[in-house]
């Protein structure tokens, strides 16, 4: 495996974060892990290395930077200097927009925005020095148009939105491209289509989709580098504006 493919995936202990991990693995990436559950983690990697891939669990709470800071530096440290990062942890709050509490929008940004800050300052400076990196956010529909009931969760992922865009234009002169990689709409993960079992697999966005167009994304020459992506599924089927109340 050589040396110089060393990813960071966040929220990989299930969903989503689960799945790019175990596909960058397959790329050939040594894979940082994290997320909160040290169980998941392992899980993640069992997988991973059950694929002939390396994997190294570092629990770790994304929205406490000095955690960030310490598994950034032993991620460096066990399996070189990351050059890939993958921001996907994520919390959701679907709430009437009336009854979020100062708390609830405190935690929204707190995992959703801060998480995202403290670990791409945590490792961009280091991409920036060895002059190559890439850093994609993963962000949801609503940083477009946002569903009704949420609210939170919404301004968190424009705020992370923003980070990547800064981001971008900061550090696209010193080899670092970020992406705000927009996956807009539901996935399909089996806690969302056991849910919904009368829908169309296809208006899911697949796990394999993100996946491939990640991959896509670290593998673009630097002459033409794609900034912000759409991922969308031929048919919106959640509702943005909630259904009315029956009188
Ligand atoms: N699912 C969708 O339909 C969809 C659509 C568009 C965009 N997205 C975005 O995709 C990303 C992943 O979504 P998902 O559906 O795969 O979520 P998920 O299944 O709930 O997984 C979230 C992951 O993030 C971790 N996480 C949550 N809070 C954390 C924290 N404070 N510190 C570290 N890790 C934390 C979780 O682990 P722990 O709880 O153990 O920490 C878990 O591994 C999110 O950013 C989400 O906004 C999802």
């Amino acid at each position: 495996m050589s040396q110089d493919k060393v990813a960071l995936i966040t929220g990989a202990g299930r969903g989503i974060g689960r799945d790019i991990a175990q596909r960058l693995g397959r790329e050939g990436y040594a894979c940082g892990l994290i997320a909160r559950t040290k169980s998941q983690l392992e899980e993640t990697a069992e997988l991973i290395r059950g694929a002939g891939g390396r994997a190294l669990v570092t629990p770790t709470d994304v929205s406490k930077r000095e955690q960030v800071v310490a598994s950034v530096a032993t991620i460096e440290r066990e399996l070189g200097p990351i050059n890939v990062l993958i921001n996907n942890a994520g919390a959701y709050l679907r709430k009437p927009f009336t009854e979020i509490s100062e708390e609830d929008f405190d935690f929204q940004l707190k995992v959703n925005c801060y998480g995202p800050f403290f670990v791409t300052q945590a490792v961009v400076g280091g991409m920036a020095q060895r002059g190559h990196g890439t850093i994609i956010f993963v962000l949801g529909s609503e940083t477009r148009g946002g569903p009704a009931q949420y609210s939170a969760y919404n301004a968190s992922k424009v705020a992370q939105r923003a980070l990547a865009e800064s981001c971008a234009y900061e550090f696209m002169h010193r080899g670092v491209h970020s992406v705000a990689l927009d996956v807009d709409g539901a996935v399909g993960l089996p806690r969302i289509t056991e849910g919904a079992p009368q829908e169309d697999p296809d208006h899911f966005v697949s796990t394999e989709a993100i996946c491939n167009e990640i991959v896509h994304l670290i593998n673009q020459p630097r002459n033409a580098w794609t900034f912000a992506v759409d991922l969308r599924s031929y048919w919106q089927w959640r509702p943005r504006v909630a259904a009315k109340k029956k009188e």
